[in-house]
């Protein structure tokens, strides 16, 4: 189970110690999300702030592009040192090209979908990528609560890995608290984005702790 706090939720008025202080708190990644201003309404971090991260923490880093041309950033975060990079399937097949360049450079390629896309447009890329990531809220803020309609979603991409003996890894991000992580692992989420709920909290390890705990015993029960 990995546990990947979201640093859009973290104090960004003293980010160096944030990250030093996650990464002791025991987080298995750091997710990133970059937004543009424009396939989000947001505007979040560029390539530099990931430099920036990658000289606190060993953790790997997770990078969420929500961004309508991710070609144009991709090589920059590429060189700045993510170790997955994911797109947006809302893209279409451009998409496709993105995911290779991902893999030229040896680094593990993510889809993501929105809450109101389709399972079915997703299909097309699962045989390709290293990791499924689905939005439990509308992607441009933290803080949102969750969408209960996309727990149908993560357990339809589960059982068809499942059925397939794929192994990319089902992501979940938006709106995960320490409840509605017991539904997604319940459905087969195995890696879990938070932000607000860990960095709201007052001890970051006593939260991860609790949403990995969580999320460990709901999967274990489901079986
Ligand atoms: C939303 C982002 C999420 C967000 C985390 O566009 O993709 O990663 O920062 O959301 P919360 O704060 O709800 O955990
Ligand atoms: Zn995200």
């Amino acid at each position: 189970m990995i546990i990947a706090p979201s640093l859009l939720a973290a104090n960004l008025g003293k980010l160096e110690s944030e990250i030093k202080r996650i990464t002791k708190a025991g987080a298995d990644w750091i997710h990133l999300d970059i937004m543009d201003g424009h396939f989000v309404q947001n505007l979040s971090f560029g390539p530099d702030f990931l430099k920036m991260i990658k000289k606190h923490t060993h953790l790997p880093c997770d990078v969420h592009l929500m961004c309508s041309k991710p070609e144009v950033l991709l090589p920059l975060f590429l060189e700045a040192g993510a170790d997955n990079i994911t797109v947006h399937a809302e893209l279409g097949e451009r998409a496709v090209d993105l995911i290779k360049s991902i893999h030229a450079e040896k680094r593990s390629a993510g889809i993501s979908i929105n809450p109101p896309t389709p399972f079915a447009i997703v299909e097309p890329f699962l045989d390709i990528v290293d990791l499924l990531l689905v939005m439990s809220v509308n992607p441009g803020y933290g803080g949102q609560p969750f969408v209960e309609e996309t727990l149908q979603k993560i357990e339809r991409a589960d059982q068809w890995r499942r059925q397939r003996g794929r192994k990319f890894r089902l992501e979940v991000d938006g709106g995960i608290n320490f409840d509605t992580v017991k539904e997604c692992a319940r459905r087969g989420a195995d890696t879990i984005v938070s932000g607000t709920t860990i960095f709201h909290s007052a001890c970051y390890r006593r939260a991860i702790e609790r949403m990995r705990r969580n999320a460990v015993q709901a999967a274990a029960e489901a079986g």
